[in-house]
């Protein structure tokens, strides 16, 4: 269900202008978080074989993680809508992992159905029509397939970090996220949001 906005485009354009820049060095700033990406994905629980989406991949940081998970007959794929973010992936070798593009998660390039899993670390508070693009992840993904929306700092950990304050409207809040899923095709299983983690797990209903 993609979003035909007539400000869509300008806002994703926007999201682009902010991620391009940090693409160079986005994981020297935290460079300890790669355990806490890989437990994240072993929640996910995936099977050798499988079909796995990292949304809004960046650097590619957890693709080394999935591809582990899914062993060599599965697939991993990095899309993010920021054509650096793709580059420095590719550019830090993670395209020998995953198959890495530059694509809107909103208007995903996939099949209805295809994925088994989708990771999607630090993207929903980035997407400017979120309901339309987790509604597209589920239509992408088959029916009993999961999602994982991660961060490696919880909520309140995160809002401190920048210096602002958790308000209830806040988008990743328990009683915002589960109408949210529930909206656009998923059911949400499990959350969890403490201070060293965020982990929300759905299921596509
Ligand atoms: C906070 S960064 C997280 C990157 C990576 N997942 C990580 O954990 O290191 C958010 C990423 O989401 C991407 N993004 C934002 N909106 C997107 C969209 N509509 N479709 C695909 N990627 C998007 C940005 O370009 C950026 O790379």
């Amino acid at each position: 269900m993609p979003t035909d906005r007539p400000d869509h485009a300008r806002e994703l354009a926007r999201t682009r202008e902010f991620f391009a820049p940090r693409a160079a060095d986005w994981e020297t700033r935290f460079p300890d978080d790669g355990p806490r990406y890989a437990a994240a994905v072993a929640e996910l629980a995936l099977r050798p074989g499988q079909i796995v989406l990292d949304a809004g991949c960046g650097t590619g940081r957890a693709l080394p993680a999935l591809r582990d998970a899914v062993g060599a007959r599965g697939t991993v794929l990095g899309l993010d809508l920021t054509p650096e973010m793709v580059r420095q992936a590719a550019a830090l070798g993670r395209g020998a992992v995953a198959g890495l593009a530059a694509a809107d998660c909103g208007r995903l390039p996939l099949r209805d159905g295809v994925l088994d899993a989708v990771f999607a670390a630090g993207l929903i508070s980035h997407l400017p029509q979120p309901q339309g693009a987790l509604a597209d992840l589920a239509r992408a993904t088959r029916p009993g397939g999961r999602l994982a929306l991660f961060h490696p700092v919880g909520r309140a950990a995160l809002a401190a970090r920048h210096g602002r304050a958790l308000t209830p409207d806040d988008l990743r809040a328990e009683p915002n996220l589960r109408p949210l899923l529930a909206g656009s095709g998923w059911r949400l299983t499990h959350y969890a949001d403490l201070d060293d983690r965020f982990l929300a797990l759905a299921e596509r209903t």
